[in-house]
């Protein structure tokens, strides 16, 4: 099968992530299309031999804030885009959108060239985190000119049909994981602690871009409900417009006086040799998250998590068997979560063997990527 994938950016988020993952198998005859060479997802593609293109030669102005009017400037703008996208698509037998931009794009381009369109949809439509005009757009497009819309969770299902989403069109398809790749290794563990310095410190790990809605502040101020000897990791750099954010982050470390106890490691691309160091994985998300990689990530680490109770990451953990499930935006109920895994150690250890095993099972790539291909035959044929 031949698939023209859609993507607005060349950032590496965890949807683009999620992409590398799904085209992996199409490589022989695919193609993805990026809007934008903006980060480091074009040399990511290429390494794993998937063919990748630029197609866009100016940025999309649009944002996720955008008024109806911005939004309809903006497609002046992008009709050489679409019309390019629309030729090429003749060359394939389904298009694949798997940003919200890429939906707009994909829709118009798809309309033209009569191709299929899937529409995956990795994130949770609602105010939270679009404006009200872009989720009208949303829906919309993918109500009249999607064969099939790929939600991340049921939580991104229920938000897409709550914001007048049909129904029928849905499938909920989990992120897929090769789970040999986060298989933990005790000497990891050591080495990279000592690297950072930081032996005999109780670790707790943060995997995220910087951004309000991640939530990093609030482990920050957690840290002053846990034990002394708690320091906290964020891994992860702002990757859209969030430079206050970070320095937001740097001035409450410094008045809470938690300049030994809070590293800012920027991106990394050796996640997993530091998932490993940690003794524990926090996700914070203040908003509701609409799946959340990190969760999986860990769990597939072999490392305890706790995450933020609202959108996927509740389909992801069940406290007290595969992690612990915390109120979003509590610092001091998280910092409990904390200082009790610190002082359960054998407790917290066999809670994430659980869960890694669970995790290896429910998210291992071959299974996900089946139920991919099974839904791209149905929408084809
Ligand atoms: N990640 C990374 N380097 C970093 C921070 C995060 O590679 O420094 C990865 C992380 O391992 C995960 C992804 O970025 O796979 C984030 O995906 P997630 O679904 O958790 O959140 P998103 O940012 O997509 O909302
Ligand atoms: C988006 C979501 C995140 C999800 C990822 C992959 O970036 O914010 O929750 O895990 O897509 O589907």
């Amino acid at each position: 099968m031949k698939v023209l994938f859609l993507n607005h950016c060349g950032k590496l988020g965890g949807a683009e992530l999620c992409l590398i993952n799904t085209a992996k198998p199409y490589r022989d005859s695919c193609l993805v299309g990026l809007f934008a060479d903006d980060g480091p997802l074009y040399h990511w593609l290429e390494q794993q031999h998937i063919p990748v293109q630029v197609l866009a030669t100016q940025p999309i102005g649009v944002r996720k804030e955008s008024s109806l009017l911005q939004g309809l400037a903006s497609l002046g703008q992008l009709s050489p885009l679409i019309a390019k996208v629309a030729l090429l698509s003749h060359e394939y037998d389904l298009i694949f959108a798997n940003t919200h931009k890429a939906l707009v794009v994909g829709a118009l381009a798809s309309l033209f060239s009569r191709r299929p369109l899937v529409y995956c949809l990795h994130d949770i439509l609602s105010e939270d985190h679009f404006s009200r005009t872009n989720c009208r757009i949303a829906v919309t497009l993918a109500n009249h000119f999607a064969s099939r819309v790929i939600t991340n969770s049921k939580a991104t299902q229920a938000a897409f049909v709550q914001a007048g989403g049909r129904p029928d069109l849905t499938d909920v398809v989990y992120n897929g994981f090769e789970p040999e790749i986060y298989q933990s290794h005790k000497v990891e563990y050591r080495h990279m602690r000592q690297q950072l310095g930081l032996e005999g410190r109780f670790l707790v790990g943060h995997f995220s871009r910087l951004s309000t809605w991640k939530g990093q502040h609030i482990l920050i101020e957690a840290l002053r409900y846990c034990p002394e000897d708690v320091v906290a990791l964020l891994v992860g750099d702002a990757l859209f417009d969030e430079q206050d954010y970070v320095q937001q982050l740097h001035e409450q470390v410094s008045v809470l006086g938690l300049k030994e106890r809070v590293r800012f490691l920027g991106f990394r691309s050796d996640v997993v040799s530091l998932m490993v160091a940690c003794d524990l994985v926090a996700h914070t998300s203040i908003a509701p998250e609409p799946f959340g990689r990190v969760i999986v990530e860990a769990m597939l680490c072999g490392r305890p998590v706790v995450a933020a109770q609202a959108g996927g990451a509740v389909e992801l953990v069940e406290t007290d068997r595969t992690g612990w499930l915390v109120p979003p935006g509590d610092p001091q109920r998280l910092g409990e979560v904390i200082s009790a895994c610190h002082n359960q150690p054998e407790y917290t250890a066999t809670i994430a063997y659980q869960a890694q095993i669970q995790a290896s099972q429910r998210f291992h790539l071959s299974v996900i990527n089946q139920q991919i291909a099974q839904l791209l035959c149905r929408t084809i044929a």
